[in-house]
């Protein structure tokens, strides 16, 4: 995607804050000096079998890139692709999992497109808006700041334990239950408090994600394994070889960038390339401040902090 970009024609305007060249989670348009727009888009295909569940899964990965840029979901638009042949109840019940979820958001959807297709995909366009002083990005991380995650990890291991039949249904359960959930409880708790880095885990994993925070905000990120949290079974199943193509992929791209200071299990380090559907925000936020904000936000942990620029972006400590 990066080099289908590198070759369009750029249009300096002064009004866009953040524009596709820095692999931010949204754009930001300043519409006056008190607001901006944020925008952006999302969709797949389907990861669970429940056409409800699917659609407020799908809602509640696009409204994320909203709350992870700072920005508060207001209208969204369906993108929706379905077999001119499919069954019009699931499309019905796929539109209603993700209108739900939309107004959970105390965001409304104000239409949508579809176009026949074999393969089902669903998602929306949402826009937001910020106020252009509290813009989160991925260059606001500094040294000093401490790093928090604000869901587990393992979303995309136990999809892919679940569909070699060998997920248990209540850890099936846990996963879906993590990507039905908003991350604008955890923006919410941002509230008043010194935070400028944020992005949210999403399909290049927990690594690749905190990789673009590092170098774009010309820092160093030391990661604390023996920190990290993991969705309920998620680490049985990536010992047991239940490792999606994407994870493998997310290694190969982001492994150069990684040092490893101690020798970690092989599991745990998987999980830290698995990528996620509907994941946590990662934040970097004043250290004095890291208490106030896990006491906000319940569920949420501490995963590392933020040092000078080193010879790697990321350590693993
Ligand atoms: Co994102
Ligand atoms: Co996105
Ligand atoms: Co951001």
């Amino acid at each position: 995607m990066d080099q289908a970009l590198a070759g369009l024609p750029r249009v300096h305007n002064p009004n866009v804050l953040v524009g596709f060249d820095t692999s931010d989670d949204a754009g930001v348009y300043r519409l006056s000096a008190e607001c901006a727009l944020v925008q952006t888009v999302d969709f797949f295909t389907p990861i669970v079998d429940d056409p409800y569940t699917f659609g407020a899964i799908a809602a509640t990965n696009a409204l994320s890139d909203v709350y992870a840029m700072g920005g508060r979901p207001i209208t969204a638009l369906s993108i929706c692709a379905y077999p001119g042949k499919g069954n019009i109840d699931d499309l019905r019940d796929i539109l209603r999992g993700g209108t739900d979820k939309i107004h959970e958001a105390g965001c409304v959807v104000l239409g949508g497109h579809s176009v026949n297709d074999d393969e089902i995909k669903f998602g929306y366009a949402v826009t937001g808006t910020v106020h252009p002083d509290r813009i989160l990005t991925n260059a606001g991380a500094r040294a000093g700041d401490a790093l928090i995650l604000t869901k587990r990890l393992g979303t995309g291991v136990i999809a892919t334990a679940l569909k070699r039949g060998i997920a248990s249904d209540a850890h099936v359960q846990a996963s879906i239950e993590s990507m039905l959930t908003l991350n604008r409880a955890a923006a919410d708790a941002l509230d008043g408090l010194d935070c400028r880095g944020c992005t949210d885990i999403t399909g290049f994993g927990f690594l690749g994600h905190a990789r673009e925070l590092a170098v774009a905000s010309n820092v160093t990120l030391e990661i604390w394994p023996a920190a990290m949290r993991f969705l309920p079974g998620a680490l049985d199943y990536a010992a047991a070889g239940a490792q999606p193509g994407g994870l493998k992929n997310n290694r190969e791209f982001v492994e150069s960038c990684v040092v490893a200071l101690s020798s970690l299990p092989d599991e745990v380090e998987a999980l830290l390339y698995d990528p996620q559907t509907a994941g946590g925000l990662l934040i970097s936020i004043a250290e004095l401040e890291a208490p106030e904000f896990l006491s906000r936000c319940p569920g949420a942990f501490r995963v590392g902090r933020v040092l000078p620029q080193g010879d790697k972006p990321i350590y693993l400590k």
